[in-house]
């Protein structure tokens, strides 16, 4: 480091059940690489998730949402606990994150990597090499809607799905950006509804039409309704690039993009404010059942430090990790947790000595 180069500042959240195991192994890797790439950097942990909630009531001090705001990222492990209802955590903890630093989009890569099972038949990480943009601010998410005569025979309950035409269109500029940078078949693909969804979907139609045609002429605008892009991520998913998409639809089509790649073993995901601090985080839960047995994937989670790293503009250090991860899935014999012929640590160890010999 030259003394003028800035010190990279990483938080780091490990969170409830196995997602302190496997965030060790991602700063086990990062450590790794910070020595051949000779960069230096500095880690802070953070106690946030379930068993600080049910020991202090706490779940994200503003004092904490304030200091997160100074570091260059976060990492971040698995959020939720058996012993606490479904909403708390996940609301107060990982989405209040999510908005609080405008984290607006969800970069999810779908990579099938070598040696990988893939349930579909017949298909070759050449076939499954594509990247899901998800809008991360908005949509049913934004939490708009309420009760009204709660619990009585006359209820009603809304829930409303939110588009701003300013928050489609940077997500939109984003993924037009990403499909141009990755120069494959310059093609993004916009999926929605708008056969139903008349507003807020005519809204994104629209967007995407007239950002793509005005500053985007180079990249092919494709459309799918949500349904028939469900049916060909499965029947074809080699005939994808971008694809960028509201809240909902993009968290419900990405844990079908994880199980085409592998599974949760391996599926990363970056929430990202390109103007300010991004968050890097494993896409699957805190698995409890697994924890502490040294039986988890780490690869999810090195492939998520891998991310953060080239948001940070390490880039090196992060195709490093790509490969040596590459490398590495071929000597698994499977990518779930406890089956994979090594321990948490043996695959963190694997990762790190390959991601240095580069
Ligand atoms: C995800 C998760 C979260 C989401 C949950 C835990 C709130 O499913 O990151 O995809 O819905 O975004
Ligand atoms: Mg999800």
């Amino acid at each position: 480091m030259t003394h003028n180069e800035k010190q990279l500042r990483i938080a780091v959240i490990g969170g409830d059940g196995t997602g302190p195991e496997v965030t060790r192994e991602g700063l086990k890797v990062l450590r790794a690489v910070a020595q051949v790439e000779k960069f230096s950097y500095e880690t802070t942990d953070y106690d946030l998730g379930g068993k600080r909630y049910l020991a202090t009531g706490e779940i994200l001090p503003d004092s904490v949402l304030e200091e997160l705001r100074q570091f260059d990222a976060i990492y971040l492990g698995a959020v939720g606990h058996p012993d606490v209802a479904p909403g708390i955590l996940e609301k107060g903890l990982l989405l209040r994150l999510r908005f609080e630093l405008d984290q607006y989009i969800n970069l999810r890569p779908v990579t099938l990597y070598p040696g990988v099972y893939c349930p579909l038949k017949d298909k070759s990480p050449e076939d499954i090499n594509f990247v899901v943009v998800r809008e991360n601010t908005e949509d049913l998410y934004a939490g708009g809607g309420g009760f009204l005569r709660k619990n009585t025979p006359h209820e009603v309950a809304t829930q409303e799905m939110i588009a701003t035409r300013f928050g489609v269109e940077r997500c939109l500029r984003y993924a037009f950006e990403l499909c141009r940078k990755r120069n494959d078949q310059k093609m993004l693909t916009l999926v929605a509804k708008t056969n139903v969804l008349t507003y807020a979907h005519d809204l994104w139609w629209r967007a995407f039409n007239e950002v793509g045609q005005k500053e985007y002429p180079d990249i092919k605008r494709d459309y799918n309704h949500v349904d028939a892009c469900c049916m060909w991520f499965v029947k074809n998913p080699e005939y994808y690039d971008t694809v960028v998409t509201p809240n909902m639809f993009g968290d419900i089509i990405t844990d079908l993009g994880a199980m085409i790649q592998g599974g949760m073993g391996i599926a990363a995901g970056g929430n990202i404010n390109p103007e300010g601090v991004s968050m890097f985080e494993p896409i699957g839960g805190s698995a409890p059942k697994y924890t502490g047995q040294n039986k988890i994937n780490p690869l999810a989670a090195i492939c998520a430090m891998s991310m953060l790293l080239d948001t940070v503009g390490q880039t090196r250090a992060a195709q490093r990790i790509e490969k040596a991860v590459m490398a590495t899935t071929p000597k698994l014999k499977s990518l779930s947790a406890g089956k994979m012929g090594y321990t948490t640590t043996e695959v963190g160890d694997l990762v790190a000595k390959l991601a240095v010999e580069g």
